[in-house]
């Protein structure tokens, strides 16, 4: 299995890939997990995308495709994998393909997790993350049973920089003008299918794993 997951910032993208990641075991790779896990280390790669990120703007093309090619070539991906957050821009998507192409592999499927811009808001306003495992919470949807700590692990729950309100607007205003176009990019290539986020975690999962079911049978 080869699959993208497009949406929106707070469309359940993250959510969604870590349940599909254990029921199908396929590598879930998640751009901003990656660089910000750079950015805790302080390696060069945060430094560069610290300032682009906690602006709500995207890291430039360059340095995103450079670290997915090497992403993708590890072994873990050779069971199919899961991408969560690239690509974003036309640019990524093709040097994704020319990726893919040297690999001898091709997508699947590119599921969009469609959601009005207002829930994303609310959603991501009452995002909390564990800071030790990554696991995420919502403080009303998805509140954890031990406070401000971790359910699975126990680590402390912290929100995320680019969490407040007038960062999510422009990061929302980032994703219509640079990667809402992926939408007809992979509309013409008739691999994208189409999944109503803005219902329960539940229900998104049950539409999501009807697609891949549809595919597994083809
Ligand atoms: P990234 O981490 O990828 O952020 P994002 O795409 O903005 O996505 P989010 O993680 O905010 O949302 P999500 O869709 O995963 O939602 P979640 O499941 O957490 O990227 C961060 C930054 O890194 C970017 O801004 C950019 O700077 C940089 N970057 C990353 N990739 C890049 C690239 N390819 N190119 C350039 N720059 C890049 O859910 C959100 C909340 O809602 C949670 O609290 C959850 O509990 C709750 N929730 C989820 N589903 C539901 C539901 N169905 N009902 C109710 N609540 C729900």
């Amino acid at each position: 299995m080869r699959v993208i997951l497009l949406g929106p910032p707070g469309a359940g993208k993250g959510t969604q890939a870590a349940e599909i990641k254990t029921k199908y075991k396929v590598a879930h790779i998640s751009t901003g997990d990656i660089l910000r896990q750079n950015v805790k280390e302080k390696t060069k790669l945060g430094c560069q995308a610290q300032e682009f990120m906690n602006g709500g703007k995207l890291v430039p093309d360059e340095i995103i495709v450079g670290m997915m090619g090497e992403r993708l070539k590890e072994k873990d991906c050779e069971k199919g994998f899961l991408l969560d957050g690239f690509p974003r821009t036309v640019p990524q998507a093709e040097a994704l393909d020319q990726l893919l192409a040297t690999m001898n592999l091709s997508l699947d499927a590119v599921i969009l997790l469609d959601v009005d811009d207002e829930v994303v808001v609310k959603r991501l306003c009452g995002r909390r993350m564990c800071r030790q495992c990554g696991e995420i919470y919502h403080v009303t949807f998805k509140p954890s049973s031990q406070g401000m700590r971790c359910e699975k692990c126990g680590g402390e729950l912290f929100q995320r920089d680019d969490d407040k309100e007038t960062v999510i607007r422009s990061r929302l205003k980032v994703y219509h003008d640079q990667t809402a176009p992926l939408i007809s990019y992979y509309d013409e290539k008739g691999l994208l299918r189409k999944v109503n986020a803005g219902t329960s975690s539940s229900s998104v999962m049950a539409e999501i794993e009807a697609l891949v079911q549809e595919k597994v049978a083809e």
